[in-house]
């Protein structure tokens, strides 16, 4: 879908802290573009992500956990995303259908059949124009971050479980080249949003 940005990476590579440096960029220059997350990003949908992220919840079925996360992409879907891009304006999204595809589908070890097929289901047409790739390692990201967030449920299971997040994130870049952008994330903040930015103006969403 045109103008429809996403983010990936692993726990903690500073997708969040980029999208924030890019929101206040995007103020300064006057450009319309909506930045947004996921899970949540509206009101029903962070409802889902409380569910999701409780770490009091640790018997969740994996299956149930990857129709929560799909449940919640159909709200914030229909809350932010659509009605955003109808409006011709871009959208940034911090984590979209490829945290699924390997976090459940690789990580949770459901097959990424599976989740492919699950979120054909959930988002339709609404696929990314492209994906941007922060890349850097779980080992490197929870040394630079001082170790895992205990109460997310997500982030508290083992380090296995997340180099197979950062294999599956490689499998996927192998095979779809054109839709991801890979920007290596190991240099400062700075350095990783002056990328970042190279990258969106070649791609033509920022001037
Ligand atoms: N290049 C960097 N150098 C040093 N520290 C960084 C860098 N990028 C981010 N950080 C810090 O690492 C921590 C994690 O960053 P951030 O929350 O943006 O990651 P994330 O990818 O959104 O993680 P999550 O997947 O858990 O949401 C923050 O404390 C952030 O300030
Ligand atoms: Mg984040």
């Amino acid at each position: 879908m045109r103008n429809f940005v996403t983010i990936e990476g692993c726990e903690g590579v500073g997708k969040t802290y980029q999208t924030k440096l890019l929101k206040q960029y995007c103020l300064e220059k006057g450009l319309d573009v909506v930045f947004t997350r996921e899970p949540g990003g509206s009101d029903i949908a962070e409802q889902i992500r409380r569910i999701i992220l409780d770490a009091d919840n640790k018997d969740m079925d994996d299956l149930c956990e990857a129709f929560l996360y799909a449940a919640s992409r159909i709200q914030h879907l229909k809350d932010i995303v659509k009605p955003a891009l109808a409006q011709g304006k871009t959208v940034i999204c911090d984590r979209y259908v490829d945290s699924s595809y390997v976090y459940q589908g690789l990580g949770r070890g459901l097959g990424l059949d599976k989740i492919v097929r699950l979120n054909e289901i959930a988002v339709g047409e609404y696929m990314p124009e492209f994906t941007i790739f922060l890349d850097l390692s779980p080992e490197n990201a929870f040394k630079r971050k001082g170790g895992a967030d205990q109460s997310d449920r997500i982030e508290a299971v083992g380090y296995d479980f997340h180099l197979k997040v950062y294999n599956g994130y490689k499998r996927l870049i192998a095979e779809n080249p054109d839709r991801f952008e890979v920007i290596d994330a190991s240099g400062t903040k700075e350095q990783t949003q002056a990328k970042l930015r190279e990258v969106l103006v070649r791609r033509g969403v920022l001037k």
